[in-house]
């Protein structure tokens, strides 16, 4: 299938990706949209289509993001796709005010729009990572205990840093984890943040389903169940529920699956000898109530003791 644009003509299904036929251009220059890798002949991105952007003139490499949803003219487009194109927005405005600020959250370069017939679409160009978490982790499963730590450290700090610019991040799991390799060393970040909310705001709608099944916190599962019947559940998203978020995650890098139901240690499968502390510090995370579950600090607490046992 191919679109036309303005300034860019997109294969989206992969024909045509050798012949340098997607471009956008910036400054006078040609810069080259790929699949991000070969075997997958495609966009990624649900909402998005995420591909592999090179200047072939320095050979840099970027990752670029197109919004599915192009800036509404009518009334009856606003209601439609209103909201999701500006959550696109917001995302943008996020990537903005952490950038440089903070190592362990995806780098923007630059954002525009290209036009499709006659239709804005927003983008935005980022740091190029080599995977993701899902990826990785399944392709690695021999990924020793200290790497799988460091990675719960890098996250956290991410998710820390977001909650101190006053966002939520609302959509942590393992696909939205990029990694860097760089010379042996890894650096792990938090992307997409296609669905953070800032403190204090609210333009979800009343029981509308926010984050991926599966990862979802008691309060967006209250929200997406009962806000409609006005049952008094707790349906405030914040930063405690992104706490619960990366307490799957934390138990999704050890495990490779995400606990679901009462999960009891023997559940918990380590080769740490002290694993009984991760267990703890996840099971915390992990509280229904946000009155009990752990805190930010209660955290940093448990990483500091597991990373002194871990020798890190
Ligand atoms: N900077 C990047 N470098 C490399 N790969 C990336 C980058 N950003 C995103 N990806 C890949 O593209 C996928 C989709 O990106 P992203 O999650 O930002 O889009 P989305 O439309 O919000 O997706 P979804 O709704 O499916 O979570 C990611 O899971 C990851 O595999
Ligand atoms: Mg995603």
């Amino acid at each position: 299938m191919e679109y036309k644009y303005n300034k860019i003509t997109l294969s989206i299904n992969g024909d045509d990706l050798e012949n340098e036929k997607n471009f956008i251009t910036v400054d006078d220059e040609k810069l080259f949209i790929y699949p991000l890798k070969e075997e997958f002949l495609n966009s990624k991105g649900g909402n998005s289509n995420v591909f592999k952007l090179i200047d072939n003139k320095t050979n840099i490499e970027k990752a670029i993001k197109f919004s599915n949803y192009f800036r509404p003219k009518t009334k009856k487009e606003s209601k439609r796709l209103g909201k999701r194109y500006n959550r696109f927005l917001s995302e943008i405005k996020a990537l903005y005010e952490v950038k440089d600020k903070y190592e362990n959250i995806i780098q923007i370069d630059f954002d525009g729009i290209i036009e499709i017939n006659n239709k804005e679409f927003p983008y935005y160009v980022m740091e190029k990572a080599d995977t993701d978490l899902k990826e990785y982790l399944h392709e690695h499963q021999d990924l020793d205990l200290q790497e799988r730590f460091r990675l719960c450290r890098d996250i956290f700090h991410a998710i820390k840093n977001l909650h101190k610019e006053e966002i939520y991040h609302r959509d942590i799991k393992p696909d939205n984890v990029l990694l860097f390799l760089n010379d042996e060393t890894f650096k792990w970040k938090i992307g997409d943040l296609g669905l953070i909310q800032y403190r204090d705001t609210d333009y979800d709608d009343i029981g509308e389903k926010i984050g991926p099944y599966g990862w979802l916190s008691p309060e967006a599962m209250n929200k997406f169940l009962t806000e409609e019947s006005s049952l008094n559940f707790d349906c405030c998203i914040d930063n405690q529920s992104d706490i619960f978020m990366l307490g799957k995650l934390f138990w999704f890098i050890f495990n490779l699956n995400a606990p679901i139901g009462l999960i009891k240690e023997s559940d918990f499968k380590t080769e740490f000898s002290n694993s009984s502390m991760l267990f703890d510090l996840i099971s915390q995370m992990l509280c229904y109530s946000k009155s009990i579950r752990a805190t930010t600090p209660d955290i940093e607490y448990y990483i500091d003791h597991i990373a002194k046992e871990l020798y890190i």
